[in-house]
């Protein structure tokens, strides 16, 4: 019998937390034909348009046995695989990473790991190129450069620096030490890619960064260091059966796109934090924070109306957050939705010895595991939450392995895209990051008309005021 993530909204509800704070659920049922609406629609996008993230977990038999030949080839050939990527072409491959491998992955001895050492670069700060460099031999390495627009400048500058590294180490050979992931039709990756002869994947055009884990954008990565691509791809499939009804109280993504939804509109509820108690699922709340914040954050409807929706996430990890966030989640403003990832049975297991035996504080301890503890923490929150009147929600794993994280990597995506749909938003641009691009591309000194302007129009901000500079 497949394992099957669950949804527990109970501590979501009016049932639970009262009318004031909770949601009843006539609500939800009032607003059945908005949610039917939102369904159909994503429903009828499927594969079309920016929903090709829908088809991947049925049309890419081909794509895997290539992505597999491809991985057992850098396996033999490379001790270590560098992603150089950002947002969407980063935040995938890291999280799946961190929750199918060891936790040390990097740190152990070769014939312990199930490929090549990884490492998933994604900022500019030159210290942290520099001490990449420090740790890696490129003379050894396969370096994967990703990015669907195959312009971003990030991207492309660590595609410099890299380019020149391997030219000085191995010469020509430095062709074999590149791989382009990026779109089949536009963007200058691509053309890079088929003048250099690099072994490319494409990123399918309907997929966007923030829905491309299960493209090759991330599974190339994770097949490399062993991970079992086609279990992801079949948790997917199977959360996708399970979402393909209507029915609001059988389809745990509307469940949750409705609860969400109604937490944020008409509750206050403006910030969503997603509380993994599991370090392997500490980076699947960094991948949900850019999927909810660069999805929902708009400021105009689809029919160009004005707006300002989405609600911000927040990243933690239960239980260590929990002595640095639970103050304000029980006692500060009543603005937030926690989402607990629980793990039922984890891959290890740590037991308590007995011991302190003079210390009742310390004693009880023993004869205990972690896998108790931890537990029993993550429930003692809930209670604390519940307590003081704030939502929460907990996703079940029964284990982390490839087939629940392919579920739950999906599930948020649909919920993301039916949330998306009942704000009546383009869930897949995100036109607010290009401002920051155009002004910081224009001082370092860009000479397009575009940047040019930007440059003019920057000039005529205030001066900053020294009184104001401490
Ligand atoms: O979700 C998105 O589309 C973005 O976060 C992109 O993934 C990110 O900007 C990187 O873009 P690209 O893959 O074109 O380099």
């Amino acid at each position: 019998m497949k394992q099957e993530i669950r949804l527990d909204v109970n501590h979501m509800m009016a049932d639970f937390l009262g009318m004031q704070y909770g949601i009843d659920r006539g609500d939800v049922d009032a607003m059945s034909a908005h949610l039917k609406r939102a369904h159909a629609v994503v429903e009828a996008n499927r594969g079309k348009g920016m929903h090709g993230w829908m088809d991947l977990p049925y049309n890419q038999e081909k794509i895997v046995e290539k992505i597999n030949r491809v991985a057992a080839d850098i396996r033999a050939k490379f001790d270590t695989f560098v992603v150089l990527g950002i947002g969407g072409s980063a935040l995938g491959p890291a999280a799946v990473q961190q929750a199918l491998n060891h936790l040390h992955y990097n740190d152990l001895p070769k014939e312990k790991r199930n490929g090549p050492r990884l490492y998933i670069e994604d900022n500019i700060d030159p210290e942290r190129m520099a001490a990449l460099l420090d740790v890696i031999d490129v003379s050894t390495t396969c370096f994967n450069v990703i990015s669907k627009s195959g312009g971003t400048a990030e991207t492309m500058s660590q595609y410099l620096i890299v380019l020149d590294a391997l030219k000085k180490a191995v010469g020509d050979d430095y062709h074999s030490h590149i791989i382009a992931t990026t779109s089949e039709s536009r963007g200058h990756l691509i053309k890079l890619a088929q003048k250099e002869n690099y072994e490319t994947f494409f990123i399918p055009e309907g997929v966007g960064g923030r829905f491309s884990e299960l493209c090759p954008v991330g599974l190339l990565a994770a097949a490399v260091c062993g991970i079992d691509i086609q279990g992801l791809l079949d948790g997917a499939k199977a959360m996708d059966e399970r979402c393909k009804t209507d029915e609001v109280w059988d389809n745990p993504a509307l469940l949750d796109a409705a609860l969400m939804y109604i937490a944020m509109q008409d509750m206050g509820m403006n910030m969503s934090v997603m509380m993994p108690y599991a370090d392997s699922l500490k980076l699947m709340a960094d991948w949900y924070a850019q999927l909810w914040a660069e999805s929902l954050g708009k400021n105009v409807t689809k029919k160009g109306m004005a707006c300002n929706v989405g609600s911000t996430p927040i990243k933690t990890l239960g239980v260590t957050d929990q002595h640095s966030q639970l103050q304000l989640y029980t006692e500060g403003p009543y603005d937030k939705v926690i989402t607990f990832l629980k793990v039922e049975s984890f891959r290890a297991q740590t037991d308590i010895p007995h011991g302190c035996e003079e210390i009742p504080d310390v004693a009880f301890l023993g004869g205990k595991s972690h896998n108790q503890l931890i537990e029993a923490e993550r429930m003692g929150t809930e209670y604390a939450l519940y307590k003081s009147g704030r939502m929460s929600q907990t996703i079940t794993l029964p284990c982390v392995n490839a087939y629940t994280v392919g579920q739950l990597l999906y599930f948020f995506e649909l919920v993301t895209a039916y949330t998306g749909e009942l704000l009546d938003i383009d869930t897949f641009n995100q036109p607010g990051v290009e401002e920051s691009k155009v002004a910081a591309f224009a001082m370092l000194g860009r000479d397009t008309e575009k940047h040019n302007a930007k440059r003019d129009e920057m000039k005529t901000r205030p001066e900053r005021k020294k009184d104001y500079i401490l």
